[in-house]
């Protein structure tokens, strides 16, 4: 470990998460000090993974913070030179805001960490984990436009209407959208003091393996084809029906791109992160001949189409590489199903 590593302190926002807790080992891994907040300290199981983090005894501070009172992330921030917004506001079966809260809340969030950053004047840059549904080829009538590839230069229309999906994935989608633009908007407008960089990472669905005691959504959502559960297969067609094809990547190259992001001497913007944009279709025949002891019936098979390719050169161009191709993103993401039980019979 280096010295100029130990010494320069991180902070990472929701760092309990699946990605998150991969981050934040990450980042103690290669000797970093890092600042890594959850909603609840009390909560044994989340913080005790986070303290049982090799390194953690010594250079992980955990720190209370809710993204519905925004001013708690300060004292995380205060002392640090690089912050990771990773944190987001769901909708989830426990949670009693509305839509419109949740995008409220993901945009007053960003706003009010940036703010925090610029006046610690001790945070360098901003990296904010963005989704690339942020990105889509869709028009607000719900038609793909005539690219058959999606960049940097795509926003989603917030006023679209979608065919499939839930209220959760649209409030999702809108929020992320939302809180990725007021993010780049501290990169035009940097404040007064020294100026704040941001970069916005426009991630595909994640899978691969995680700390977590269970398996993420993002990872059951990616094998879901597999299982024959209909209820995250709805994901991946989201997905599709979204970015017209599934943009996808892994966990460990979504933190390595997390952290590229942050090594570099100096970076802004907004850039698309995944390594492969299978359709339903080409991960449903990858399952089909690589797992063959699982029956996958017609209707997760998904349609026969070309796909709209996610294009991520902008980050290649940059330097970064990816270390994890489909097979091994679908590969892992199953492995990681299977060692955790119960979503598994064989
Ligand atoms: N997984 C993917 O495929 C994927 C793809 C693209 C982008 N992303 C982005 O990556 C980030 C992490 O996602 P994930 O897959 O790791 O999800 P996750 O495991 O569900 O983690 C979500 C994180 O958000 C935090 N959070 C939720 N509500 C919050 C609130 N009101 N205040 C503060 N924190 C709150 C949670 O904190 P607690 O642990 O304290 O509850 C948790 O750390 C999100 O920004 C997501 O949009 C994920």
């Amino acid at each position: 470990m280096g010295k100029q590593q130990a010494s320069c302190k991180v902070c990472v926002t929701g760092g309990a998460g699946y990605l998150g807790s991969w981050l934040v080992k990450k980042l103690l891994d290669k000797g970093y000090t890092v600042h890594a907040t959850l909603r609840n300290l009390e909560d044994k199981s989340k913080a005790g993974l986070l303290k049982s983090l090799p390194g953690a005894d010594t250079r992980l501070v955990l720190f209370q913070a809710d993204i519905y009172n925004p001013h708690e992330y300060k004292h995380a921030i205060q002392g640090c030179e690089f912050v990771f917004h990773v944190a987001t506001p769901q909708q989830t079966a426990s949670c009693s805001h509305t839509s419109q809260e949740i995008v409220e809340a993901a945009i007053a969030g960003v706003r009010s960490i940036a703010e925090s950053c610029i006046e610690s004047q001790s945070v360098k840059r901003l990296i904010y984990t963005a989704s690339v549904l942020a990105s889509s080829p869709l028009t607000k009538d719900g038609i793909f436009n005539s690219s058959s590839c999606v960049n940097e230069s795509n926003w989603t229309p917030t006023d679209i209407t979608f065919n499939r999906g839930f209220e959760y994935m649209r409030a999702y989608i809108i929020s992320k959208t939302l809180a990725e633009k007021e993010a780049l908007r501290f990169n035009q407008n940097p404040g007064d003091g020294k100026p704040l960089e941001v970069v916005t990472l426009a991630c595909g669905l994640v899978g691969g393996d995680t700390l977590l005691p269970y398996v993420p959504l993002s990872v059951e959502v990616m094998f879901s084809q597999l299982i024959g559960k209909r209820q995250t297969f709805e994901g991946l067609e989201f997905m599709e029906e979204v970015m017209g094809s599934v943009p996808i990547l892994h966990i460990e190259d979504v933190c390595d791109a997390h952290i590229f992001c942050m090594e570099k001497p100096s970076m802004r913007g907004r850039f698309l992160c995944a390594a492969a944009n299978p359709t339903i279709r080409e991960m449903a025949m990858y399952f089909r001949q690589n797992y063959s002891q699982y029956q996958i019936s017609k209707e997760f098979m998904g349609e026969e189409k070309k796909g709209i390719a996610c294009d991520s050169s902008k980050l290649v161009e940059m330097g970064f590489e990816y270390k994890y191709d489909l097979n091994k993103i679908l590969d892992d993401s199953v492995k990681c199903g299977r060692r955790l039980g119960s979503v598994f019979t064989i």
